[in-house]
């Protein structure tokens, strides 16, 4: 009895409403406690309209407060950052732009924030300068915003393949194999930098380090993922990855997120099925379960793109491009093929790329990817059998011997979102293009275990998080759609 007697006041003491559930009700007249933080204030002598959010939605509530109820004193500290519960009464709202607003009947200021102080005020700020203050920034529209999107699509990400019966399996972060050649990596060692213990021949000795061996962040799970793919069939992972590339883009983090799904049994082109049909399924997901956050995040792209020329403003609306990228199929394109394209196409002749486009066999650079998608194609290209020099060793030759079975997904405004590739099962094949690439084989002698014993056709591919977001944000730059952006000479937070 004493405990049910508990429980009830419990409950009692911390009921609170969220906003987002207030905004949805269809009953007004009820008494409702809210509880957040002050975006604005505004008013006479007579009422205060305060635009509460607390951050379950992009909205905010209209909180109505007259000064013949809740006291003077007590308005005064109600500014912009403050924490406020209310008690109240849920109505109709008079006023335009919401359809629910909740009378005060009592207002508790939690915590102030002092007006001359606080960083966040009701204006436009530079995404530069919200970057410098990345510890606040999750109280904007926007980044708020965001960060209600990263969840959305990280649970569509374990949900998709959950119910498709993949394993999510973790791999590790930190490796003792500094094999696949993704990037540079970031060494992992609690060696004593100044005074490090030095062998004979005057190098550090990291067999005195932590693991007796060098060790480095990962930078991809994909060769213990083919472990796991080839014991129990299907797996993906999804975790932190670390590249120590010096490249200042409004692309690439030195930590990032990926999704590395690996499989058994699949061809190339079932791995392209299956991105296909993973991208489409994030982009439906984000339609049909983040439709405020996107409506706002439109908004906010229209608006910056009234100052751009004409010819610079996308074609279309944000949602109209993922409904684009969820109902129509990827174009297909082989790397021969596209390279055909670009050497024939208008800023090629005109010498208007950085650079141009000659022979066979370089890499393709991003702005070579984006005139594929944005201006030739117009929607996602999937570009594969790439030349094998600029590919990674683990591709599975194809029968010509030039080229891999490589496939690259490109998206408008990002380039590469995805790449991935059939991988090379022939336990001869891979012997012979590590040495001829210089992978280290001794390092690699569990992978390779994997071709010695029931080696089978396999397929894989990483999809980039953040890329992702990108896309479903519509924001320019990377560092915007991940809370704590790692990029050269910033680790802050
Ligand atoms: O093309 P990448 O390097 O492929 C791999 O790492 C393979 N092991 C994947 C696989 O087959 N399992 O990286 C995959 C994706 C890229 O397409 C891109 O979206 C993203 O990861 N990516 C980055 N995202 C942000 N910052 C960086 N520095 C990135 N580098 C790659
Ligand atoms: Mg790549």
């Amino acid at each position: 009895m004493r405990f049910f007697l508990n429980t009830i006041a419990g409950a009692m003491k911390t009921r609170r409403t969220k906003i987002s559930e207030l905004l949805k009700s269809e009953q007004t007249g009820i008494d409702v406690h809210v509880k957040g933080w002050v975006r604005t204030k505004r008013g006479n002598k007579h009422v205060s309209f305060i635009a509460l959010n607390d951050g379950s939605s992009i909205n905010s509530i209209q909180i109505v407060a007259d000064p013949a109820i809740i006291s003077e004193e007590t308005l005064k500290k109600v500014t912009t950052g403050a924490s406020i519960a209310v008690d109240g009464q849920l109505v109709e709202s008079q006023g335009a732009g919401q359809s629910v607003e909740v009378h005060a009947k009592s207002l508790e200021v939690l915590g102030v924030a002092d007006p001359e102080k606080y960083p966040l005020q009701p204006k436009k700020h530079s995404f530069e300068f919200l970057r410098d203050i990345a510890h606040l920034r999750p109280r904007t529209n926007t980044f708020g915003a965001v960060l209600r999107m990263r969840h959305a699509m990280s649970f569509a990400v374990h949900k998709f393949f959950n119910d498709k019966g993949f394993n999510y399996m973790h791999t590790p972060i930190i490796t003792g194999s500094d094999a696949e050649g993704a990037g540079e990596m970031f060494r992992v060692t609690t060696l004593d930098a100044n005074t490090p213990p030095l062998g004979e021949d005057g190098k550090v000795d990291f067999t005195e380090d932590f693991f007796g061996k060098e060790t480095n962040l990962t930078v991809s799970g994909q060769l213990e993922g083919e472990l796991g793919a080839t014991a129990v069939g299907e797996i993906y992972t999804f975790g932190p990855t670390f590249r120590a590339e010096n490249s200042n883009t409004t692309r690439h983090l030195a930590e990032f997120w990926m999704i590395e799904p690996e499989m058994a049994f699949y061809d190339l082109e079932d791995n392209m099925d299956l991105a296909e049909e993973f991208l489409k399924y994030l982009t439906q997901y984000a339609l049909d379960h983040c439709a405020d956050d996107l409506a706002f995040l439109e908004n906010r792209l229209l608006d910056e793109e009234k100052n751009k020329p004409a010819n610079e403003r996308s074609e279309m609306t944000l949602t109209e491009k993922l409904r684009f990228v969820a109902e129509n199929n990827f174009e297909r394109v082989t790397y021969t093929e596209a390279i055909d394209i670009l050497r024939n196409s208008n800023p090629n002749k005109k010498k208007k790329f950085q650079y141009l486009v000659e022979g066979w066999g370089t890499d393709l650079q991003s702005e070579h990817e984006r005139y594929l998608v944005e201006k030739h194609f117009k929607k996602p290209v999937i570009l594969t059998n790439y030349p094998k020099d600029i590919k990674s060793f683990y591709m599975r030759m194809d029968d010509d011997g030039k080229t891999v079975a490589a496939m690259d997904i490109l998206f408008p405004g990002i380039g590469e979102i995805v790449g991935g590739s059939q991988r090379e099962e022939r336990l001869e094949v891979l012997v012979n293009r590590m040495d001829e690439m210089g992978v280290p084989k001794e390092d690699l002698e569990w992978y390779l275990d994997t071709r010695r014993y029931g080696t089978v056709p396999h397929s894989g591919f990483g999809l980039g998080f953040e890329r992702l977001m990108i896309f479903v944000t519509g924001l320019g730059n990377i560092r915007d759609v991940i809370p704590f952006p790692r990029t050269p000479g910033n680790a802050e937070f």
